[in-house]
């Protein structure tokens, strides 16, 4: 029997270089001290995508452990002194509370948490991504846990052949409900197809119950009340052996989907996946973009990472994107390049409103 293993992702934006763009190397050196100073970690691996800092961990306590939980505050912390010194842009940006509290959710940073028993063989993939937003992974996970035509181990693979569990959390009513794929899926497209609200929050095989993929829900500015920025997302997926197979898992990405962020927020566009070399965001602070890195576990050692959209397989998936980046620019402020009016991060048209009130003509019985 293997060893029961948490890996847990804990992710934040403390400070942008330059703008909103990158992480400098300071902040992640920073990190890495922290990390590698606690005794309660099996292994890490800091990096980051775009002007996030994610840090990927592997430890025997659990989800939503207090200290580990602590730990990675402490570290979104100690990285944020670095950024006031160096001035970077939004230094602190996501860490909403000034004290930690118990447990880091809620409080601004995203978490992706699964525990496990690690297999006589492990792979996981990471996914992290920037200038979007949660429900960023509703369409892949659909793809990855329940569409025969981009896994076809869901046809052909004995083990897979019942299908999965997927739980979806309204986080707009903080409510959850699970479907069950295939014999459910139109109910769970009927949510899911809404990403800004129902979010794909994990998968579950359905014949073990094991879980198979989490992602992090948080939604900053509902948290907050104000904008704070996207929340941009990571998420979990383990592969092969009654799973995706790891090509199953990183397909979906080939169809740079459109999804919401980008600049301000505020608007649509091509999610394109990216090497860590190419995790910069630049024009129009995008397109949003995402990152995948392979890890053998070994006794919860992170043995990796592979960073598969390095690529040219994805050559092509990055040239649609930029096609599709380049249509909807020219679009400008005009919807549906620019979010509709709910959706949008922050806007001036309270403000307009306001001051030409006096210039509405009622329409009603001229
Ligand atoms: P497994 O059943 O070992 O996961 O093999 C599937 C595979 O790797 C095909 O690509
Ligand atoms: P981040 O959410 O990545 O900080 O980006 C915010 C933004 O406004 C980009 O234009
Ligand atoms: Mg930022
Ligand atoms: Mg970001």
């Amino acid at each position: 029997m293997g060893k029961r293993i948490t890996l847990s992702v804990i992710k934040a934006d403390v400070g942008g270089w330059v703008g909103h763009s990158s992480v400098h190397p300071a902040l992640l050196e920073k990190a890495r001290g922290v990390l590698s100073g606690s005794p309660l970690l099996i292994d890490f691996h800091v990096t980051h995508v775009g002007d996030d800092i994610n840090l990927i961990m592997t430890h025997e306590r659990g989800r939503n452990d207090g200290d580990i939980h602590q730990l990675a505050w402490d570290t979104f912390q100690a990285c944020t002194e670095v950024a006031r010194q160096l001035k970077l842009y939004g230094a602190g940006q996501d860490l909403l509370a000034d004290a930690f509290s118990g447990n880091i959710r809620g409080l601004g940073p995203g978490v992706a948490e699964m525990e496990f028993e690690e297999r006589a063989s492990e792979p996981v993939v990471v996914f992290m991504a920037d200038k979007t937003e949660p429900g960023a992974w509703n369409f892949p996970l659909y793809k990855i846990f329940a569409d025969p035509f981009n896994t076809i181990g869901l046809v052909i693979d004995p083990k897979m052949h019942k299908g999965f569990l997927f739980e979806v959390h309204d986080v707009l009513h903080h409510r959850r409900v699970t479907f069950a794929t295939p014999e459910e899926s139109y109910d769970l497209l009927v949510f899911i197809g809404a990403p800004g609200r129902f979010c794909v929050k994990a998968v579950f095989h359905k014949e073990t119950g094991e879980i198979v993929a989490v992602s992090s829900t948080q939604r900053l500015n509902l948290m907050a009340g104000r904008y704070v920025g996207k929340d941009d997302p990571v998420c979990i997926v383990r592969c092969q052996s009654g799973f995706p197979a790891v090509g199953e898992v990183l397909e979906p990405f080939a169809h740079p989907h459109l999804v919401s962020g980008w600049m301000r927020g505020s608007h649509s566009g091509p999610l394109m996946p990216v090497s860590q070399r190419q995790c910069t965001p630049t024009r129009f602070d995008g397109p949003p973009r995402v990152v995948a890195l392979g890890f053998q576990l070994s006794d919860g050692k992170l043995v990796g990472p592979q960073d598969f959209f390095a690529d040219p397989a994805f050559d092509k998936a990055r040239e649609t994107a930029n096609e599709i980046a380049n249509y909807l620019r020219r679009l400008g402020p005009f919807e549906p390049h620019r979010l509709h009016l709910e959706e949008m991060e922050y806007t001036t048209l309270p403000d307009v409103m306001k001051r030409l009130k006096d210039r509405f003509e009622d329409l009603r019985g001229r």
